[in-house]
């Protein structure tokens, strides 16, 4: 059966999209493909918020987004893992994966897409299920967290991913302070429980993890980088840590 959802529009000839009468489209064919050709204005609304239209905006227009909603991936974020696991080999065949921060899926699909046994998942919001996934709707931050994780495991992953991202709540001290307790605890969970050779991948703001983190990871993995994959914006502060290589036993650095 061909899936009509990947069907591109048809060439373009003399600035006119091309349509014989053996592809005629249907209604709907015609309307998501046009919905992709097009630049869209959003009009402000009444009531709509200048930012809420260009976020709007953003979005219809982001060609990731389009390129996510063809490729049935529930994110646009899915294309930041594809890309740091094309420039990093981070998931092998079989492998145990975590993924905190996990809604709405998109990095649970391309785990799975990558080859992962299975995914062992976190978020304060609902996942809807996919099939090899293991997600529990729960706050990270809640100190049963881990625990609940680690049961659901079974055995030791083979990487743990965060794409932990607080809400933002506009205060700028606040939100660091709020981020960058979300990735040390996710550096912590990952030192815990990886396997020796282990990997870990988080999200990180304002020009890369803290010093101190990045000392106790350094010191803890074999190799520590970091990288903007393509499909982050680049006007947007995040940037991705990866750490390769985990020793095993948990070392302390001495501040
Ligand atoms: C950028 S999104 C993740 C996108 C995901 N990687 C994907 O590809 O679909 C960040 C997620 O972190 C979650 N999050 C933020 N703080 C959290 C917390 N304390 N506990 C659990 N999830 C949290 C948010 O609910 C949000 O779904």
């Amino acid at each position: 059966m061909i899936d009509k959802r990947n069907k591109r529009p048809g060439k373009m000839s003399g600035g006119k999209p091309t349509e014989t009468r053996r592809s005629r489209k249907t209604p709907k064919e015609d309307k998501d493909n046009a919905t992709r050709m097009m630049h869209h204005k959003v009009k402000t609304a009444r009531g709509r918020k200048i930012s809420s239209k260009l976020w709007l905006e953003r979005q219809l227009n982001d060609p990731y987004v389009k390129e996510a909603r063809i490729k049935g991936y529930r994110s646009r974020a899915a294309f930041k893992l594809l890309e740091l696991d094309e420039k990093y080999s981070l998931i092998k065949k079989n492998a145990l994966v975590v993924d905190l921060g996990a809604a709405p899926g998109g990095w649970v699909q391309i785990a799975l897409k990558l080859g992962a046994r299975e995914v062992i998942g976190i978020d304060i919001l609902p996942v809807e299920t996919v099939a090899g996934a293991k997600i529990i709707e729960m706050d990270f931050m809640d100190d049963e967290a881990p625990t609940r994780l680690k049961s659901m495991l079974g055995d030791q992953p083979d990487i743990v991913l965060s794409d932990l991202a607080a809400n933002t709540t506009g205060h700028r001290n606040t939100d660091h302070l709020k981020t960058v307790a979300l990735v040390e605890a996710a550096a912590e969970f990952a030192m815990d429980v990886l396997k020796p050779g282990g990997h870990f991948v988080t999200k990180v703001f304002q020009g890369g993890a803290e010093e101190t983190l990045l000392n106790r990871l350094k010191l803890n993995f074999k190799t520590v980088r970091h990288a903007k994959p393509k499909a982050s914006r680049a006007g947007s502060p995040e940037m991705y840590l990866v750490a390769k290589g985990f020793k095993g036993k948990t070392q302390k650095s001495r501040h």
